[in-house]
């Protein structure tokens, strides 16, 4: 399928909607095929969602790591599940188990060409496709780092389940567009205490899993909370599940601010990896997102505008382009030249948003 994402405001009728975009509970809102036409933008808008993946007779191949028949199947019983604990029936994720596991089966059945994966992302906007995102991330991270089933399986629940305690954190605060004073951010940063006393002491969950959630925010210099905890104190796996959390929110759109682009993303984390993030984990994600993903317009090094059109997994900055005319050049063949810099048709404003 040929696509690429595209900010609601720049949809025009000729456009049609490369991905079912679903409804919370699991619905189809607006199927895949749909063309965009005022009255689709409008209720895509409605739902909040910033930007959607559009069909181009232009765009270059996209392909899908997790099928869109396993993530809607993940859908209603999650958000069921996140039903209940708002409504302080607690945790009842019974229904999530299954298309969970078939998510970690499709990402296994994938491990040949996981590397350089153009674009993980499924959705922006729902409370819930961060999540998804960053369990999707974080398994394909989980495999580089040679899990076997077991170990992947746990990983994924940590990071479905890594912001659970969200939903107890008052909307007002989640909902703030300025800044968090003082007090607020104290509430606010109380989320991955409560997702551990949600998820600790359940023979249904692992307590690696449930540290997951406790940790995703402690950082290797004892900068991060609840517990500044240091380099050795934080679990392997909640360090991969901090660092999918991280690239996830900031190549997110989000109704305050653009999206970062992957190299952005990327740039930071490698900029912070030994400090605030482990090495490892940073040097896995990198070969599992690709800096330069398919459809992103660069400038090469003699001038000339091009689009990516492959992504080759031995160097992520030096994928295959396409020139004027349909030209493709390989870029890792082509060693005298480079690509100097996007040039995005989406601009971004550089705010991040941790
Ligand atoms: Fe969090």
């Amino acid at each position: 399928m040929d696509m690429r994402k595209v900010l609601l405001q720049d949809l025009t009728p000729e456009m049609k909607l490369a991905r079912t975009v679903f409804n919370p509970d699991g619905r189809v809102l607006v199927a895949a095929g749909t063309a965009v036409t005022p009255k689709v933008v409008a209720r895509l808008a409605e739902k909040g969602l910033p930007a959607v993946y559009v069909s181009t007779p232009t765009s270059p191949l996209v392909e899908d790591i997790i099928s869109e028949k396993t993530i809607a199947m993940l859908l209603k019983p999650f958000y069921e599940m996140y039903q209940s604990i708002k409504a302080g029936r607690g945790l009842e994720w019974r229904g999530v188990k299954e298309p969970l596991n078939a998510l970690v089966d499709e990402a296994l059945s994938h491990r040949r060409n996981l590397v350089g994966w153009t674009d993980i992302r499924i959705h922006d906007a729902y409370l819930f496709g961060h999540s998804i995102n960053v369990t999707v991330l974080s398994v394909l991270m989980g495999i580089m780092y040679g899990y076997n089933e077991i170990k992947l399986r746990e990983l994924a629940i940590g990071a479905l389940f890594h912001d659970l305690g969200m939903l107890l954190i008052p909307q007002a605060i989640l909902e703030k567009r300025s800044a968090l004073n003082a007090a607020e951010e104290r509430q606010m940063r109380e989320h991955a205490n409560l997702g551990f006393q949600l998820l600790r002491g359940r023979d249904d969950i692992s307590a690696v899993s449930a540290n997951i959630a406790y940790q995703h925010h402690e950082r290797l210099d004892k900068s991060g909370y609840p517990r500044n905890l240091s380099d050795e104190g934080i679990l392997e796996m909640s360090k991969i599940v901090a660092v999918a959390d991280v690239y996830d929110a900031m190549t997110s759109e989000r109704v305050y601010r653009r999206a970062l682009s992957p190299r952005q993303a990327v740039n930071y984390l490698r900029s912070n990896a030994g400090r605030l993030f482990d090495p490892l984990a940073v040097a896995v994600l990198v070969k599992c997102v690709a800096e330069y993903p398919v459809g992103t317009r660069v400038r090469l090094s003699n001038g000339q505008i091009a689009v990516v059109s492959r992504v080759n997994p031995e160097d992520g900055r030096r994928p295959c382009v396409t020139v004027g005319g349909g030209h493709e050049i390989n870029l890792l063949d082509r060693t005298e030249l480079a690509i100097v810099e996007e040039v995005e048709e989406i601009r971004y404003n550089g705010a991040s948003g941790e």
